[in-house]
């Protein structure tokens, strides 16, 4: 007597490649198949809970720095008079923040950088000195925070070519505001563009090419291809991570919790070259922000400014410088740099 034996195809895990999101990936086992699936993550636990809830108390310790009246424990206290500018969106980018001692403790967090060197199967990596996020519910005191749903690349560059990140630090569900994605949409990204209708439609002003707004027309183009909008939830400590493909934007929270998080993105050193890790290094020397993209692509500035005119807490510097550790300076970029 003969029998068949069905044998199930081997699925071979592939842990030493480069992503390229491109729909052709191997399958990890990990949330990298969730990334290249739906065009973004969640990592449960890259910052363990405990130290995460610290690095919120740090953030909420830092707005009551200033001394003009906020209180973590009065939430009549959040009132723009009563803190540093932070826009309708949440973003705080002045002061110095990108390299407060605690915004580089979180972007030093191993499990937050083993993230970043699976995807791109590197160890050298450099990180961006990006901004950080306070999202206090139910504002009356600023400008209703609009969808502006977004990709943060030059359609001109249909491959992946950035992966952005957040570590979130306060309890968020799906009332506690925080990051909405389109899922699956940074597959269609250059279908998207190469549509002539699209095309034809003049694109909403940006202040760089890396930026595209989608109109109603272009949200239209998705929603009919069935791509739905997710509202990303999470813990204290998990790291969110998306191909900046991936049209997405942020909601203000409208329970009673803050969603309070910390933008760090990555990439290989070797994706930056030597000027842009000169311009890296000046950034970092005079405590300047460089957005989302480590390759410092863009500089900022810790001149806030209120109603045009400068904010008189204005800070050149952090107030806690960073100790940066072996592996955390190597992020700076500085040690690649060929002198
Ligand atoms: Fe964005």
């Amino acid at each position: 007597m003969s029998t068949t034996t069905v044998v199930e195809p081997i699925t071979v895990s592939q842990d030493n490649v480069r992503m390229r999101l491109d729909g052709k990936d191997p399958k990890f086992g990990d949330f990298r198949d969730d990334l290249a699936r739906d065009g973004f993550a969640v990592v449960k636990g890259a910052v363990p809970q405990e130290r995460a809830l610290k690095y919120a108390s740090d953030m909420h310790s830092w707005l009551e720095g200033f001394n003009l009246g906020y209180d973590r424990n009065d939430p009549s206290t959040v009132h723009k008079d009563r803190l540093p500018l932070i826009n309708e969106k949440g973003m705080c980018m002045h002061y110095g923040v990108p390299h407060e001692k605690f915004v580089w403790d979180v972007r030093s967090e191993p499990g937050v950088v083993e993230a970043f060197e699976k995807v791109y199967n590197d160890k050298d990596l450099i990180v961006s000195f990006d901004a950080i996020n306070f999202g206090f519910p139910n504002r009356t005191d600023l400008p209703p925070n609009k969808p502006w749903p977004h990709q943060d690349q030059d359609p001109e560059k249909p491959d992946f070519r950035c992966l952005q990140g957040l570590v979130n630090l306060l309890p968020n569900g799906p009332n506690d505001g925080g990051l909405i994605v389109c899922r699956g949409a940074h597959l269609l990204s250059d279908e998207f563009h190469r549509d002539p209708e699209i095309q034809a439609e003049a694109r909403i002003p940006a202040w760089t090419p890396e930026w595209y707004g989608y109109t109603e027309k272009g949200m239209k183009w998705l929603a009919n291809r069935g791509c739905e909008w997710v509202k990303v939830c999470a813990e204290p400590g998990d790291l969110l991570l998306w191909d900046s493909r991936t049209p997405h934007y942020n909601l203000s929270p409208t329970g009673n919790t803050p969603r309070f998080c910390i933008y760090t993105c990555y990439m290989p050193v070797a994706d930056a070259s030597q000027e842009d890790l000169v311009r890296k290094k000046e950034a970092y020397e005079n405590w300047l922000g460089t957005t989302h993209w480590p390759n410092a692509k863009h500089t900022g500035s810790n001149v806030a400014k209120r109603d045009g005119v400068e904010c008189p807490y204005n800070r050149s510097k952090p107030v806690n410088e960073p100790v940066l550790g072996e592996r955390a300076f190597r992020l700076t970029g500085i040690p690649y740099i060929k002198t």
